[in-house]
């Protein structure tokens, strides 16, 4: 299973790169409007120096609406560098860009998947990645993991490349859902992935441990 960080810090990137777990990264203009980015040069600079940072796909957000202007926002987005996979809105325009993309190898990443029709539509486009959102669909009453079952289900009964990015992970409990599924993919949050190698029992032994090693080196030293 494949670990992506779902955001666009730099610090968070580095710090979670450093525990050797991550294989990509995921943005969205939600997230690149966090680190004060205002210029379309500063956009593209900032996603170079995330691609110099992790040696794995990339996700950077197209914005267009028409297919024609969506794929030539993807082409200059994927001249970036050669990790970046360009997100496209789950839309027939969208379908169409990735259609015509996957024929000129840029890879791509369909956002904002809630069903597992559209799942199929994107693989059946030739989208590299799918990203159903699971906790927003949890916010509004649904069971997310459910839909990230039904994808795994129907991409299983046939030869699609196409990867299933769990997305919107709000807990680390999705992450958990996701592994025991066979996701291909989890694109957590940074607060998430430290949740997950965090235990309260773990720090409870930890401060008892250190604690009686004290007494030890106190009889030591009156030797
Ligand atoms: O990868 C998709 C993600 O960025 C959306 O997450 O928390 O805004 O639903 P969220």
């Amino acid at each position: 299973m494949k670990f992506f960080i779902d955001t666009a810090n730099l610090a968070e990137i580095r710090e979670a790169h450093g525990l050797g777990v991550l294989d990509g990264v995921t943005t969205n203009p939600t997230l690149v409007a966090r680190e004060n980015i205002t210029t379309r040069d500063a956009f593209e600079k900032h996603i170079k120096t995330i691609c110099e940072i992790v040696d794995g796909p990339v996700s950077a957000e197209a914005v267009s609406s028409s297919a024609d202007d969506l794929v030539a926002e993807a082409r200059t987005l994927a001249a970036i560098d050669q990790h970046v996979v360009v997100k496209i809105p789950m839309t027939t325009d969208g379908m169409k860009a990735v259609h015509r993309l996957s024929e000129e190898g840029i890879k791509t990443n369909v956002t904002l998947v809630f069903s597992a029709l559209q799942a199929l539509m994107a693989a059946k486009a030739g989208a590299t990645y799918v990203s159903p959102f699971v906790g927003r669909l949890d916010d509004i009453g649904h069971r997310g993991m459910q839909l990230v079952e039904e994808i795994l289900d129907v991409f299983s009964n046939y030869l699609f490349e196409t990867e299933v990015i769990v997305a919107s992970i709000r807990n680390p409990l999705h992450v958990l859902e996701a592994a025991k599924m066979g996701a291909d993919i989890a694109t957590i949050p940074f607060k998430v992935i430290g949740q997950l190698a965090s235990h309260p029992l773990t720090d409870a032994g930890i401060r008892s441990f250190l604690e009686d090693w004290r007494k030890v080196e106190k009889g030591m030293s009156l030797k």
